[in-house]
C-alpha cells in the first residue's frame, strides 16, 4: 500500500485546437466526457481525494461527481496556472498526482505504478514518459547524465528549437507525482512564456535546488495519448471503443461485426448476447443475457432484460421484459414498457405505454399513452388517438382483447377484458368486457353502378 495521495485533474484549458464551442474536456469519448474518464481512473487508482481545475462558467464543474472538489482557475493561462489555482484545494501536503484532463485513457494501473515509483525513488517529482508516440506537439524529455529529468522542451511551437532536442523521442505524458511542498515552492518561481505559466518549468527549478526528478517510462500508448484536436479525439475514441468491446467479449458477448458496432462506456451487456452488424448501444443502456440485437438497432438509455430480440429497431428510454421481440422496424419511445414475451412488430411505434405479457402489436400501429393487457392482440394499423390538441389521454385495452384492423381508439377510452373491436372502427366509447365494439358506417352496394357510369351522357 502506498501513502494516500491527492489527484489534481487539470481541465481548465482553452482547448483552441479542438475548434469547438464545447470545452475540450467535455468532448465525449465513447459517450463519456474525457474529464470523467480521467476522474474514474483516479478513483480506481485509490486517490484519497480528487480535485478538478475548471474555468468559472465553462460548464465543466456542473457535470462532475459530487465527490470531486472543484478548484476554479479564475486567472492566468497554462498548466502551471492551473496547478496554482488548486493549491488550497489540494491541501499542498504529501503526494499530489497531477493528471491532464485531455488524456482520457490514462489507466488506473499506470497511476498506481507512478505513485509507487515516486515513493521508491524518493523524488521531489516523478513524470510519466513514453517513446511510443509521434512526439510532435508534446513536451520532449531532456535527461541528465544520471538519468534524472533535467527539463521538458515544449514543442507545440518548433521555431528556434535545437535540432538535437527535436530529435528526442521520449515525451512527457502530462501525468506527474510530486511532493506537494516542493511543487508549489518551485511553481511560485516560474514566470510566463508566451503568455502562459508552464507546469513543466518547475523541473529545472527542482534540479537547481538539488531535488531529484525521476521518470517512469511506459509502453501503454492508450494511456499516453493526449487529445488536442478532433483528429486525436478520433484516435482516443477508436482505442476506447476497441477496449470496451474486448471487455464485453471477455464477459461473454459475441460481436459479429465489431467494426460496425458502437457501444458507449456505461453500457452493460449480459452473457451469450449476440450483437449483429450496425448496432449502437448508448448512454445508460442495460442489456440482459441471451439477447439478439440487430442487424441494425439503435438503443439509448434503455433496459432490455434476458432473451430479447431487437432487429432493425430504434429504442429510446424503454424497458423490454424477458423474451420479448421487437421489429423489424419497431420504434420504442420514452416510457414504452414491453411485457414478457410480447411482440412489437413491423412499423410499430410505442410511446409511454405498457404492453402486457405475451401481447402482440404486429403491424403498422401507433400505441401512445396506453395500457394494453396480457395476451391482447392488436390488429394491423391500429392507432391510439391520444391527443385532443391540448391534452394527452390514456387508452386502456384489457387482457385478451382482439382488435380488428384499422381500429382507432379516441382516448380516454377503455376496452374491457376479452372484448373485440370490428375492423375499421373508431372506438370513442368504452367497450364492456367480452363485448364487440363496432363503430363504422354500414356498407351500401349500388347495384349496376359501373354499367350506368359507362353510358355516354346525352
Ligand atoms: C502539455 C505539456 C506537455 C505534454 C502534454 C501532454 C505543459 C506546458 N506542457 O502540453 O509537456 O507533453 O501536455 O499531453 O504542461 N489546462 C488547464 N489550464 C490551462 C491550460 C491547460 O487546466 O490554463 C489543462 C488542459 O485542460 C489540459 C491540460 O491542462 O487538460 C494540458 O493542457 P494543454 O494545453 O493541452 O497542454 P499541451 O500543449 O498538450
Ligand atoms: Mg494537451
Amino acid at each position: 500500500m502506498s501513502e494516500p495521495f491527492t489527484v489534481l485533474v487539470m481541465a481548465a484549458g482553452r482547448g483552441t485546437r479542438m475548434r469547438s464551442a464545447l470545452p475540450k474536456v467535455l468532448h465525449p469519448v465513447c459517450g463519456k466526457p474525457m474529464v470523467e474518464w480521467v476522474i474514474d481512473a483516479a478513483t480506481d487508482a485509490g486517490a484519497a481525494r480528487v480535485v478538478c481545475v475548471t474555468r468559472p462558467g465553462d460548464g465543466v464543474a456542473e457535470g462532475l461527481p459530487s465527490t470531486v472538489t472543484v478548484a476554479e482557475q479564475a486567472e492566468g493561462e497554462g498548466t502551471g496556472a492551473a496547478v496554482l489555482a488548486a493549491r488550497e484545494a489540494s491541501g499542498a501536503v504529501g503526494t499530489v498526482v497531477i493528471l491532464s484532463g485531455d488524456h482520457p485513457l490514462v489507466s488506473a494501473d499506470l497511476i498506481s505504478a507512478l505513485v509507487a515509483t515516486h515513493g521508491t525513488e524518493g523524488a521531489a517529482g516523478t513524470i510519466l514518459t513514453t517513446d511510443r508516440l509521434d512526439p510532435a506537439g508534446y513536451g520532449r524529455v531532456v535527461r541528465a547524465a544520471d538519468g534524472s529529468v533535467e527539463r521538458i522542451v515544449e514543442t507545440k511551437h518548433t521555431e528556434g528549437l535545437d535540432p538535437a532536442e527535436l530529435a528526442i523521442a521520449e515525451i512527457n505524458i502530462g501525468t506527474y507525482a510530486f511532493h506537494a511542498p516542493d511543487l508549489f515552492a518551485a511553481l511560485d518561481e516560474v514566470g510566463e512564456e508566451r503568455g502562459e505559466r508552464y507546469l513543466t518549468a518547475v523541473f529545472p527549478r527542482l534540479s537547481e535546488k538539488g531535488r531529484r526528478v525521476a521518470a517512469l517510462a511506459t509502453d501503454d500508448v492508450s494511456s499516453a495519448l493526449g487529445v488536442n484536436s478532433r483528429a486525436d479525439l478520433m484516435k482516443a475514441d477508436g482505442q476506447a471503443q476497441q477496449g470496451l468491446l474486448e471487455d464485453h467479449a471477455l464477459n461473454g458477448v459475441t460481436f459479429l461485426a465489431p467494426s460496425s458496432t458502437r457501444v458507449e462506456a456505461r453500457v452493460v451487456i449480459g452473457e451469450d448476447t449476440t450483437v449483429w452488424p450496425g448496432v449502437t448501444l448508448r448512454g445508460d443502456t442495460i442489456v440482459g443475457s441471451g439477447c439478439e440485437l440487430g442487424p441494425q438497432a439503435t438503443i439509448t438509455d434503455s433496459t432490455l432484460r434476458d432473451r430479447v430480440t431487437a432487429r432493425h429497431s430504434f429504442i429510446t428510454e424503454a424497458t423490454v421484459e424477458d423474451g420479448a421481440t421487437l421489429g423489424p422496424f419497431a420504434y420504442l419511445r420514452p416510457g414504452a414498457h414491453i411485457g414478457e414475451g410480447a411482440k412489437i412488430g413491423t412499423f410499430v411505434e410505442v410511446k409511454n405505454s405498457n404492453i402486457g405479457a405475451n401481447a402482440k402489436v404486429p403491424h403498422l400501429s401507433y400505441i401512445g399513452d396506453a395500457d394494453v393487457g396480457e395476451d391482447a392482440n392488436i390488429g394491423a394499423g391500429n392507432i391510439t388517438a391520444n391527443y385532443d390538441g391540448r391534452h394527452k389521454h390514456r387508452t386502456t385495452i384489457g387482457n385478451g382483447v382482439r382488435t380488428g384492423v384499422d381500429t382507432s381508439f379516441v382516448a380516454p377510452v377503455r376496452v374491457g377484458d376479452g372484448a373485440y373491436t370490428g375492423a375499421g372502427s373508431v372506438i370513442a366509447e368504452d367497450v364492456p368486457d367480452g363485448a364487440l365494439g363496432m363503430a363504422r358506417s354500414r356498407q351500401t352496394n349500388v347495384e349496376g353502378y359501373a354499367q350506368r357510369k359507362e353510358k355516354p351522357a346525352k
